[in-house]
């Protein structure tokens, strides 16, 4: 379907991921690299992709690579994609798009000035019924919004024995739940509501200070099913939990909830919005249905149904109603709007993804939350 060649950059849980859904697509997966030749080749051989490439300068400077995805811990994502940009590639870097918001406000003046797509993977965006609520919304169906909140959370950091790079301030970022997770909620309900978040209030929280680090190699998610014998003592500055009170634009208010220790929550992300006319609430571990409250009349549950998907919502469901669309489809649609964006040659062009500005308010509003944290009080995003 595409005409374009892509290598992928890291290979443990959202490499493959993102060689699946690219696959799905028609984009060529030519090439893939890993943290050293050994786990390129095993990506390679596994993935059945025809290059195991050695190094990052190696695959950078193929010229039959014109994209790439970086799937990487979030410290390596600024140096791939600066050099990315600066080898002429199109860039589709994972979340969160750096460490800094200086190191995002260069990668975002670097994309503008090499014309290339460049694009964050806030993929849960792209739940059919997510853009249905941003359509809801545009159409003035739910009327004023009064207040946006909801939570994000999981259960696989919930024992002091659970260990991931994500853990650590220096591999991750200063924030984690807030950063790994809290940030898809943000750019959701940003996206849905056109509503920029203007200052936050946070109280995090770092359950475990301690973590024990596994002597070998863990694999992203693997704690509940790998055993672990030898381990070392670790202290752990970032927060497993936090509240955030919120304040968007519009004099909109509300809060976010975040948790990686919340047992049974497997990858729960919930929101609520209300506003003057009705209110609309969504939860990530049952994506094909919304819930459309009113006042004066039943309530309703909308099932992602292709038929009942506005005009401009409908391209982003592939499958009738009752063909369930869940995480692999948000994938899915998150890169076809990316290469359509690439084929269409207009970087003019407003995009559908989330774009490299967005990243960096993700990780402005990430600082924001970190002060307030510390200072004990209300900050303003960028101040
Ligand atoms: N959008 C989403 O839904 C989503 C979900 C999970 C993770 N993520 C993001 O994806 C990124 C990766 O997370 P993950 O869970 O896949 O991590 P992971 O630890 O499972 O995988 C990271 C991979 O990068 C490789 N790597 C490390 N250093 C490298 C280097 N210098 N060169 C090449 N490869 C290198 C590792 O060996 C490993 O294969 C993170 O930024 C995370 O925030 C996004």
């Amino acid at each position: 379907m595409f005409n374009i060649n892509t290598a992928i950059i890291g290979a443990g849980f959202m490499g493959p991921a993102h060689a699946e859904a690219l696959r799905r697509i028609g984009v060529n997966v030519i090439g893939i690299l890993g943290v050293d030749e050994a786990e390129s080749a095993q990506a390679a051989a596994d993935l059945h992709i025809p290059m195991a490439y050695p190094d990052l300068n190696t695959l950078l400077s193929d010229p039959n690579v014109h994209a790439i995805h970086i799937t990487t811990p979030n410290k390596l994502h600024f140096q791939m994609a600066r050099d990315g940009l600066n080898a002429g590639k199109h860039v589709l870097c994972e979340k969160p798009l750096a460490m800094t918001s200086k190191e995002t406000a260069e990668l975002v003046k670097l994309a503008q000035q090499k014309k290339r797509a460049a694009g964050v993977n806030y993929n849960m965006r792209f739940y059919p019924l997510v853009r249905e609520a941003r359509q809801i919304i545009e159409d003035e169906e739910i009327g004023d919004v009064f207040s946006i909140v909801g939570s994000y959370v999981q259960d696989w950091l919930l024992y002091p024995t659970d260990y991931n790079w994500r853990v650590l301030a220096e591999e991750g970022g200063d924030v984690r739940a807030v950063g790994d997770i809290g940030t898809h909620w943000l750019d959701m309900v940003q996206f849905i509501s056109g509503l920029k978040v203007t200052a936050v209030c946070a109280d995090l929280k770092t359950v475990h200070p301690i973590r024990k680090r596994p002597k070998g190699e863990v694999e992203t998610y693997s704690a509940k099913v790998q055993d672990i014998e030898a381990t070392d003592d670790v202290t752990i500055s970032t927060e497993d939990s936090g509240a955030i009170l919120l304040r968007f634009e519009n004099g909109v208010n509300g809060c976010l909830w975040v948790s990686q220790t919340t047992a049974g929550r497997k990858n729960c992300l919930r929101f609520e919005i209300a506003g003057s006319e009705k209110a609309m609430s969504w939860n990530s571990e049952s994506p094909n249905e919304m819930w459309i409250g009113s006042r004066n009349a039943a309530n309703q549950s909308l099932l992602k149904d292709p038929g009942l998907l506005s005009d401009v919502v409908r391209p982003f469901a592939s499958y009738p109603g009752g063909h369930n669309e869940g995480y692999p489809d948000s994938l899915k649609q998150s890169f076809t709007a990316f290469y359509s964006y690439i084929a269409a040659g207009d970087f003019s062009a407003i995009p559908q993804f989330a774009t490299f500005e967005d990243g960096q308010h993700e990780v402005l509003l990430c600082e924001a939350i970190f002060k307030s944290h510390q200072k004990g009080k209300w900050v303003e995003v960028g101040g």
